[in-house]
């Protein structure tokens, strides 16, 4: 019924043996009967199957529409064929069961998807039926009331597309607005969200999506060095008086002014990364979050957190990116962490947006399929039982506290960020003029890294910021060793400048 994964990194292939599927044997001559167990009588005698399903042992049928009402995107209840679900449990060739072993003649596949017939699972079919329902409720468990309704995508462009369709089919209203250095996907519709020469094409895009300037505390015109929820902060002297931020109010003012330049009264929507990814672990000023969402929703927009970089404990502190900023978002999009490297995304938004979008029909072929559901609920659990938030925030504070004092060592090392495992570390010519690090120069020191055995990225509007992103379950010896070669590299450089 659906394909295994076939290029997982080793501890998601891990993981998704547990849901892993096996290609059929050739089938013997054995005759099953009808497995209905009041057949109608004036029909033919159903063809047989040699294939023994096991017992279904799972959830209850009641608490899986349960589930699908509370937590599974309402599309799941509208595009049911049937007066009553058929729960599927089980598939084998052409046939298909349901929890209560009856035996279906498959003919339409999945629309058309089982192209060579349905594969039976390896291991024990316990919960094999509810598998969606099962993870969208331990998923939406792990957000704040009431973003409490799971939509499953397959990417994260995807998932962004539909939170740009959800904000404008609930608000009624067109434009969305984002700030500068974003990356929210590179689909038709999100690369207008998307704020990065480097990721846009000449060709149409962007229709009713505006940027306003980044508030990024280093780069920008204004910045102290209290502005960010760091352990490190700019180096940027700070005037304002305590608990005032005079950079929160110049950037909250550009976005004043583009709601009075660039977009009409009422919006859609508002993007936003807790922390920007691929524009460098650019971090805004503490309250600037807050203050926007509170304009955004004046104009009778949503905000959007787009956590597929900052989510399930990235940042150390929080498991959502968002919570850093103490604001609750109207939708949370998510991808890549939450599947380990397995093609995945959510939607997480509230009742009231999804009941919005379920006018229309929607319909997703590939996401929330089980393997997916598999991989995501086993990511949830290697986050709680190895402890990957708190190892974020350990090693994370460690790296950036350290990094900080490369930056004093070194004249091209103009800023160090993030919070957790989500750093940057902005290189420039001088700090005084703080021009960006040209990109010859970033790529011979990052070939330099990776020639001393160490990958790291690169980002922003420019290229000049260092991305370390490492997976959570670093320890504090990797962290001494890239310290170590990050310090060397940065030193053959400026020896050979
Ligand atoms: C913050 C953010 N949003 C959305 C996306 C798009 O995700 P995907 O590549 O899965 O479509 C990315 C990808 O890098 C991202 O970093």
């Amino acid at each position: 019924m659906f394909k295994a994964a076939s290029s997982l990194s080793g501890r998601c292939a891990l993981l998704t043996g547990q849901a892993s599927v096996k290609f059929h044997l050739a089938s013997g001559a054995l005759r099953q009967k009808s497995a209905f167990k009041h057949p109608p009588t004036d029909i033919p005698d159903m063809p047989s199957c040699n294939f023994k399903p096991e017992e279904y042992t799972g959830m209850s049928k009641e608490r899986i529409m349960e589930i699908r009402r509370q937590n599974c995107n309402p599309m799941i209840m509208k595009v049911t064929y049937y007066k009553k679900p058929v729960l599927i449990h089980q598939g084998y060739m052409q046939w298909l069961w349901d929890v209560d072993g009856r035996r279906y003649l498959d003919l339409f596949a999945g629309v058309a998807t089982v192209s060579v017939g349905s594969l039976p699972p390896e291991s024990d079919g316990s919960s094999r039926a509810a598998v969606e329902e099962i993870y969208s409720e331990k998923l939406a468990s792990y957000l704040p009331d009431p973003l409490k309704v799971v939509y499953l995508t397959n990417s994260g462009s995807e998932a962004n597309d539909l939170a740009m369709l959800m904000a404008r089919l609930h608000t009624g209203n067109f434009d969305i607005i984002t700030l500068r250095g974003s990356y929210h996907g590179g689909s038709p519709q999100t690369m207008g969200l998307t704020s990065n020469a480097a990721y846009k094409y000449p060709i149409a895009n962007g229709l009713g999506c505006t940027t306003t300037m980044c508030p990024d505390v280093f780069r920008g015109p204004w910045g102290g060095s209290h502005c960010r929820d760091s352990p490190v902060q700019t180096t940027r002297p700070c005037g304002c008086a305590q608990g005032h931020c005079m950079a929160n109010d110049q950037y909250i003012g550009q976005l004043k002014e583009t709601f009075a330049t660039s977009v009409p009264s009422r919006i859609a929507a508002f993007f936003g990364e807790p922390i920007q990814g691929v524009g460098g672990a650019v971090q805004y000023p503490k309250n600037y979050l807050k203050d926007a969402y509170k304009l955004v929703r004046e104009k009778g927009g949503v905000c959007i957190a787009d956590e597929v970089q900052t989510g399930f404990g990235r940042t150390g502190s929080h498991f959502w990116g968002f919570q850093g900023h103490d604001v609750i978002p109207d939708m949370v999009t998510m991808a890549k962490g939450i599947g380990n490297g397995f093609p995945m995304g959510a939607v997480v938004t509230t009742p009231e947006i999804a009941a919005a979008f379920a006018k229309g029909v929607h319909f997703n072929t590939f996401g929330g399929n089980p393997v997916a559901c598999a991989v995501g609920s086993s990511v949830l659990d290697v986050i709680k039982k190895d402890g990957t938030q708190q190892i974020s925030l350990d090693v994370g504070t460690y790296l950036m506290t350290e990094l900080a004092k490369l930056r004093d060592k070194y004249e091209i090392i103009g800023d160090v960020r993030g919070k957790g495992l989500q750093i940057g570390v902005e290189m420039v010519k001088d700090k005084a003029s703080r021009d960006t690090l040209p990109p010859e120069a970033m790529s011979e020191i990052f070939e330099d890294i990776k020639d001393m055995g160490i990958l790291i990225g690169k980002g922003g509007v420019y290229g000049q910021i260092f991305r370390i992103q490492p997976p959570m379950c670093i320890t504090m010896e990797d962290a001494d060793f890239f310290l170590a070669i990050f310090d060397k590299a940065i030193h053959n450089y400026m020896e050979r400048r």
